[in-house]
């Protein structure tokens, strides 16, 4: 049986190279994540200077749309070896992950109507990130200022997948997570957020991490109470087979909204 595994122990027990043989198995739910991206970033409210991705893991495939359109994007993930695997990645270091098929996937599900060159290919496309990523760097949202002991912030944009449910205990410091995150973004950022729903654990390999069991209602007033306005959800319900037997969710949460702009006083 799997041991059960809690937040703290991501530093030591995650293992990225594992987790992403997991990912890479959800062939249908990235496609589903995919789609709804590219319907997003069609509507061209999503761009800007700086973006930051909250709990990246050793994960890149959902930038890879993003690079096209946040000139910088910053990777702030909790567990040190999740970092050192980006590192390696955006240093082409020998024995770094492998994201080509990822990357021809994701650049053909675009089109030219995503790429700001029609000829760009894929291997440019790599490039392109490699260069988006500025940094890579230590993050904990249970902390009031995640990315202390830095202030450079606040960012254009934001995007997280799959961290403040892995994250958090409870629903109470799920909330406050949600707030300490929403520190990071300008009055007037967006927020692209997937979620899983309605889970309880995840397996890699012998490794059982839990989820908090989050239901979309509850994800949307977490955020309402952050100060977040315009949110809009598509759920994608998750059928379990025999390639993807390592989550125990309900579904998955796809999340965009709009940091509320600071009303201005009025002086009388
Ligand atoms: C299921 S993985 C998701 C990784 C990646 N975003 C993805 O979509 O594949 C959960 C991530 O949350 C990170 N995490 C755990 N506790 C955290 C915390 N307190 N603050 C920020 N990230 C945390 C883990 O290190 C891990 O990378």
């Amino acid at each position: 049986m799997a041991a059960v595994y809690h937040r703290v122990d991501y530093d030591t027990h995650f293992n990225p190279e594992k987790y992403i043989q997991v990912v890479m198995s959800l062939i249908e739910y990235n496609r589903r994540f995919h789609v709804l991206l590219q319907k997003s970033l069609d509507t061209g409210k999503f761009c800007g200077d700086r973006m930051i991705d909250i709990g990246s893991g050793p994960n890149i495939h959902q930038l890879i749309p993003l690079c096209m359109r946040y000139k910088e994007i910053v990777c702030a993930e909790y567990t040190e070896s999740c970092r050192r695997v980006l590192q390696n990645w955006k240093e082409k270091k020998r024995g770094s992950l492998d994201w080509t098929p990822c990357f021809k996937y994701v650049c053909g599900l675009e089109g030219n109507n995503g790429m700001l060159f029609s000829d760009e290919t894929s291997e440019e496309r790599e490039n392109n990130l490699r260069k988006a990523i500025k940094e890579i760097i230590p993050c904990d949202v249970t902390k009031a200022n995640p990315l202390e002991p830095r202030s450079d912030y606040p960012f254009d944009a934001m995007f997280t997948s799959l961290c403040l449910e892995c994250a958090s205990p409870d629903s109470r410091s799920y909330r406050q997570a949600v707030v300490n995150m929403a520190s990071l973004l300008k009055p007037g950022g967006r927020l692209i957020l997937w979620s899983f729903l309605n889970g309880t654990s995840y397996t890699i390999g012998e490794t059982e991490f839990p989820i908090l069991k989050v239901s979309e209602g509850f994800v949307k007033s977490a955020l309402k109470e952050a100060g977040f306005i315009d949110i809009e959800t598509t759920q994608v319900f998750y059928r379990e087979d025999s390639d993807t037997t390592a989550l125990n969710i309900g579904g998955f949460l796809y999340l965009t909204a709009t940091k509320k702009a600071r009303t201005q006083s009025v002086r009388k």
